[in-house]
């Protein structure tokens, strides 16, 4: 049989990784979350979180893909009897998350091709329009969104089918740092517009955000806690196997405990930055605009672009670019989690690789996912999971199907898988068993008695108050 093919160097590895980490949730969701959730208290608590719950759930899933080699189905088949099915688990929120996430990487195109009108003056430029006009005539255009939802199945599909060395490292190996120095320029542009430092004081100092009217009351510690767990889960890519996917493709002689060091370090990181440069410019030129949700990224920042002046379409272009990459870089972790069972399923029968075919099937099952998604436009037009179901007054799930499959897969299924592999890992298969992997490196395990004593006590407890939270805000 020939040879299972992986990353060809660390840093291609953690570029990968990181890249998987690091997307529309640090960018977009990281920013008005810790707004909205008390600035400096949420980001205390979202360290500590991290450190306790995101780096032994990653250090776990990394370890249990490289022991068995194999993707996430393979893997916890080989692992455990009672949770052999888990890999299911994940390769089911691999297609909701893809659904989801590829219909807003592809609005992210269509508002880079936007700034590139403006810059030129052309007919496909903001011709004048206010944020919010540009981003309600988009919604009422539901085959445009699938044009562009399209281009990017089609992107995160030729780049999977390059395989993990040929197409997943040198992407991410270019990328990353290229995704860098584009977020550190925003930053600079940001933070040294006039009225910038409100968006620094909204992020920073407790409490300023009530104290200011920007929101009316502030959360209780309980949900700041569950939101900072949530985000903290969706930003690590963590709990449905993409990093055991990862995991297999690295090297034996990789330390397992420093890549997930700096991975989670590295996401936190960006995810800060983002919030550098997101926020303030908010404050400074859109002070109006809204803080969360979608229109946080499209309309808001449309509107900070448009009142840059002449250097603004540049901005723009920079800025939206950026959010494609990161978007594209956590779409492919995605979509290798399903590709990377089924081609090593078909060595292990025998059959060769067949990765352009499966890849090619994924992506025509995920198309279709993305079309209902870009269809319904938020729900403002088309069938609604609501209409379907017959219901009235529908919460969030129900209310458009972005919403229904991000409450589905990042509401339950990811809390769950992480919950059920702490479990796994602490109760069935033993603490030794990640141990000796990560020693396999010739570097001891350091951290083992902290590691031993959060996947015991500390991380099933934080990751079940998590999964409390998620569901509470999303279905109550
Ligand atoms: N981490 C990505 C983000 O912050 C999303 C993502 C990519 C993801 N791959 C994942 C989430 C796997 C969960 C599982 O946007």
């Amino acid at each position: 049989m020939e040879e299972r093919k992986g990353f060809g160097s660390n840093f291609g590895f953690l570029m990968a990784a990181v890249g998987s980490a690091v997307g529309l949730g640090n960018i977009w969701g990281f920013p008005n979350k810790m707004g909205a959730s008390g600035g400096f208290t949420f980001l205390l608590i979202y360290l500590v979180l991290a450190v306790c719950c995101g780096f032994i759930v990653m250090v776990g899933e990394l370890a249990l893909g490289r022991k068995t080699g194999q993707g996430a189905v393979g893997a916890y088949k080989v692992l455990s009897k009672k949770f052999s099915w888990m890999g299911w688990l994940g390769i089911l929120s691999a297609f909701f998350i893809l659904f989801f996430y590829c219909a807003l990487g592809g609005y992210c195109i269509k508002y880079t091709v936007l700034n590139v009108g403006d810059l030129f003056n052309a007919g496909f430029g903001s011709n004048g329009l206010s944020g919010a006009e540009i981003f309600g005539n988009f919604m009422s255009n539901p085959a445009e969104a699938i044009i562009y939802g399209l281009i990017f199945v089609a992107l995160t599909m030729i780049i999977v089918m390059g395989g993990i060395g040929g197409g997943i490292e040198k992407v991410c190996s270019i990328g990353m740092p290229c995704l860098f120095v584009a977020l550190l320029i925003c930053i600079i542009r940001a933070c040294t517009l006039p009225g910038a430092v409100n968006g620094l004081k909204y992020m920073l100092i407790p409490g300023w955000a009530v104290a200011n009217g920007v929101i009316d009351k502030a959360p209780n510690l309980f949900q700041v806690f569950a939101t900072a767990g949530g985000q903290m889960f969706f930003s690590l890519s963590l709990g449905m196997g993409a990093m055991i996917t990862y995991g297999s493709y690295l090297d034996r002689k990789e330390n397992i405990q420093k890549n997930g060091l700096l991975i989670v370090v590295m996401d936190s990181m960006v995810a800060f930055m983002a919030a550098l440069c997101v926020l303030p410019a908010r404050f400074a030129l859109d002070p109006e605009g809204s803080l969360g949700g979608p229109s946080l990224l499209f309309v808001t920042m449309q509107n900070v672009f448009s009142r840059m002046g002449t250097v603004g379409p540049i901005f723009g272009i920079i800025f939206y670019l950026l959010v494609v990459f990161a978007a594209i870089s956590s779409s492919i972790s995605l979509l290798e989690v399903i590709v990377a069972h089924f081609v090593d399923k078909a060595r292990a029968e025998g059959k060769g690789d067949k990765r352009k075919s499966y890849t090619l099937i994924a992506t025509a099952m995920v198309s279709l996912g993305c079309i209902l998604v870009c269809a319904d436009a938020l729900g403002t037009s088309g069938i609604s999971p609501a209409d379907l179901l017959g219901i009235e007054n529908p919460k969030t799930w129900a209310a458009d199907w972005l919403d229904f499959w991000d409450c589905i897969s990042e509401g339950i299924m990811m809390p769950l898988g992480a919950l059920l592999m702490t479990f796994m890992v602490a109760y069935e298969i033993g603490t030794e068993f990640v141990k000796d992997e990560i020693e396999q490196c010739g570097n001891k395990f350091t951290m083992y008695k902290f590691y031993r004593f959060c996947i015991r006590y500390v991380t099933p407890l934080g990751l079940l108050l998590v999964l409390y939270g998620q569901i509470k805000s999303f279905f109550f």
